[in-house]
Parts: structure tokens; C-alpha cells; sequence
């Protein structure tokens, strides 16, 4: 039986929990999504999100082990997503893994959830070389850093407000496609065209690489209102295509604006928005009409897993970094 670590993740609303063998093969990622338990709120309740990690957690680990066909033995270290997320999440998964490592008599490690996207790229074998730009978009983040060599980051953008994956998740509650918003949101596109209603590209041409996603929730706002006074004929795909369009080109353009200032060849694009269609496909064409060289996760690695928390803690298993038992979980990024 192949030598493994356990991996856990529970920072939102996915109880997750993966296998990975020492020798970096993924033997499980299991998840569990509470989709089903938020979406009446219209987003993510964080106390109902503790209760179900709690009610979710024991089973979902047991059924990663039962995937993996490992036994207890074979589990040589527990890492764990300590933050940043939701406190009350985390510490679900946090003090389960921990109390599962000192059972087990082997080290618990602390993994940060933005390492855990960063390691998402390179699940799939993809290789990106540093120096690099990597750009991490997901529900709480719109981060660009450079990264000169593996370990050392260089925020060097953000957004100044929503996350780009906030405003996918409200434009789609505006639009009625509910909770989570953005998949939804990007099923509709495919089916509209997105030149026919034009949405403000926010920040494009200022702030440097920064972002700021609230105002284009407004402009849709305005523009669904305006819609309903004016009964105007236009279809909810192409109005869907359209905030899409603005959002992604935005994302697109100031990924390779800092490409090209920091003279980098190497693009890394991870996080729950990087599982977006439109944004891989443009992403993609993009990359190879500038010769660039990118990363993209697989689709099942882009929103949260504990396949991701598993390659981050692979690394901090071997380089021995190993944490604490009194290490609390930290919500703040
Ligand atoms: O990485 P993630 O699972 O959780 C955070 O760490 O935040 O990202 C979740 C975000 C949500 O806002 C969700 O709507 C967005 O990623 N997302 C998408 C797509 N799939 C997930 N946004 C646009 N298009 C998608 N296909
Ligand atoms: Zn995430």
C-alpha cells in the first residue's frame, strides 16, 4: 500500500477531503457541496456552513479513504486549510484534522488556501516555470502576483472592492439564475451573444492592476431596469453574454498587462472563476497569439477541493514544515 497524506478543506461551503500518495498521484477528491443548504439565502449562510461541515466532514473523509483504498496506517501526515475563509468553517475542519493527527501519532500541516489554488495548476502536470504572473480569481479573491521564484509572492494587483467571482454570483442573482451563481451565469452566456448589450469595462484603463467589480453590478442594475420600463426585446442570454464579456476582458487584459511589465513568459490562472468558459477560451487564445505559456486547473480543481490542500501539503511535507498543535485556524487572508 502506497505511503499518503489525508487532505482536508472546509473554508466555505464544500466539505471536501482528498488522498494524494507521496508520490504526488491524487488516489481521491471528495466532495461534498452545500449548494442544496444556501441556496434559498441566495448565498452563503457562514453559521449554516459550520453545522453542515460539521455533519458532513466525518463521512466525507472516510469515503476519500474508502476511494483511495488506504488504510490508517498507510496516512503519513493530515494537512489541513487553515484560512483564509469563513472562522467558524475552518475551525471545523482544523480541529478535525488536527484531533485525526494526534490519534494517528503522525504531524498535521497548515496549509494556506490561496498556496492550495496556486498548487491546482499543477495537479494536471501542467508546468510553469518561475519567474511568473499567477492570478488567483475566486469568490473572495482577485489577486495578481508575480512571483520571481516558487515561494517568494509579489502581490502586485487587486481588486479594490468585489471579488470577480462576487460579481459573477451577483449578476447572476439579478438575472434570477440563483445560488451558485457563476456556473449558472456561464451556461446562459453560451448561449447569447455578447455584443449586443455593452456593460462599462471597470478599471480597464486605470488603477494600474487593480479591479473593481462593484460598479458594473450597478451598471446591470440600471440596465434591468431600464429593461423593464422599456420592455425592451432583449434576451437574458445576450444581457448574461454581455456582463461576462465586460468582466472577463477586464480579468484578461490586466493578466497580461502584467506579463508584460514584469517581461514574464509563464501565466498561471486559478481560483473558481478560472473554471469559466468564456475566460478559458479567451485565456487560451490569448496566450498562444502572444507566445505566452499557461496554466489552467483542470475543471474539477478549479473551485474549492481538498485535492489542491493535498499537492500544497505535499510540498510542506517535504520540506518538513509542519505545524504546531496549538495553531488555531485564521480567517483573515
Ligand atoms: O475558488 P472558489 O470555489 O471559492 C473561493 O475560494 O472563493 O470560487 C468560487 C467562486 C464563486 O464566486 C463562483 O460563482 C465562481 O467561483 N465560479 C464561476 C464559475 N464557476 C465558479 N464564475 C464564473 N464562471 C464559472 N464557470
Ligand atoms: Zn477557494
Amino acid at each position: 500500500m502506497p505511503l499518503a497524506l489525508l487532505a482536508i478543506e472546509s473554508s466555505c461551503d464544500e466539505t471536501a477531503a482528498a488522498v494524494i500518495n507521496l508520490d504526488g498521484h491524487i488516489a481521491s477528491n471528495v466532495i461534498s457541496s452545500q449548494h442544496e443548504v444556501h441556496r434559498q439565502y441566495g448565498g452563503v449562510v457562514p453559521e449554516l456552513a459550520s453545522r453542515s461541515h460539521i455533519e458532513k466532514i466525518e463521512s466525507v473523509v472516510r469515503e476519500a479513504m474508502s476511494q483511495a483504498q488506504v488504510d490508517w496506517p498507510a496516512i503519513q501526515a493530515i494537512a489541513v486549510t487553515r484560512g483564509p475563509g469563513l472562522a467558524g468553517a475552518l475551525v471545523v475542519g482544523v480541529s478535525f484534522g488536527k484531533a485525526l493527527a494526534f490519534a494517528l501519532g503522525v504531524p498535521w500541516i497548515a496549509v494556506n488556501h490561496l498556496e492550495g489554488h496556486v498548487a491546482s495548476a499543477w495537479l494536471d502536470k501542467q508546468v510553469c516555470l518561475t519567474p511568473c504572473v499567477i492570478f488567483i480569481v475566486s469568490g473572495g479573491h482577485t489577486h495578481l502576483y508575480l512571483v520571481p521564484e516558487w515561494g517568494s509572492y509579489e502581490l502586485v494587483g487587486r481588486t479594490l472592492d468585489d471579488a470577480a467571482g462576487e460579481a459573477f454570483d451577483k449578476g447572476a442573482n439579478m438575472l434570477g439564475l440563483g445560488h451558485p451563481g457563476g456556473p449558472a451565469l456561464d451556461r446562459l452566456a453560451r448561449t447569447g451573444n455578447p455584443d449586443i448589450v455593452r456593460f462599462p469595462r471597470p478599471y480597464h484603463h486605470k488603477g494600474g492592476l487593480n479591479f473593481s467589480f462593484s460598479g458594473i453590478k450597478t451598471s446591470l442594475l440600471y440596465y434591468l431596469r431600464d429593461r423593464q420600463q422599456e420592455k425592451a426585446d432583449v434576451r437574458l442570454e445576450d444581457i448574461a453574454a454581455g456582463y461576462q464579456e465586460a468582466i472577463v476582458e477586464v480579468l484578461i487584459d490586466k493578466a497580461f498587462r502584467a506579463v508584460d511589465h514584469y517581461h514574464v513568459s509563464q501565466l498561471a490562472v486559478v481560483g473558481g472563476v478560472s473554471a469559466n468558459s468564456r475566460l478559458r477560451a479567451l485565456l487560451s487564445a490569448r496566450a498562444s497569439a502572444n507566445g505566452v505559456q499557461l496554466a489552467l486547473p483542470k475543471l474539477e480543481y478549479c473551485t474549492d477541493n481538498a485535492a489542491m490542500i493535498a499537492a500544497a501539503g505535499l510540498q510542506a511535507y517535504h520540506a518538513g514544515r509542519f505545524a504546531a498543535w496549538d495553531l488555531d485556524a485564521v480567517a483573515a487572508g
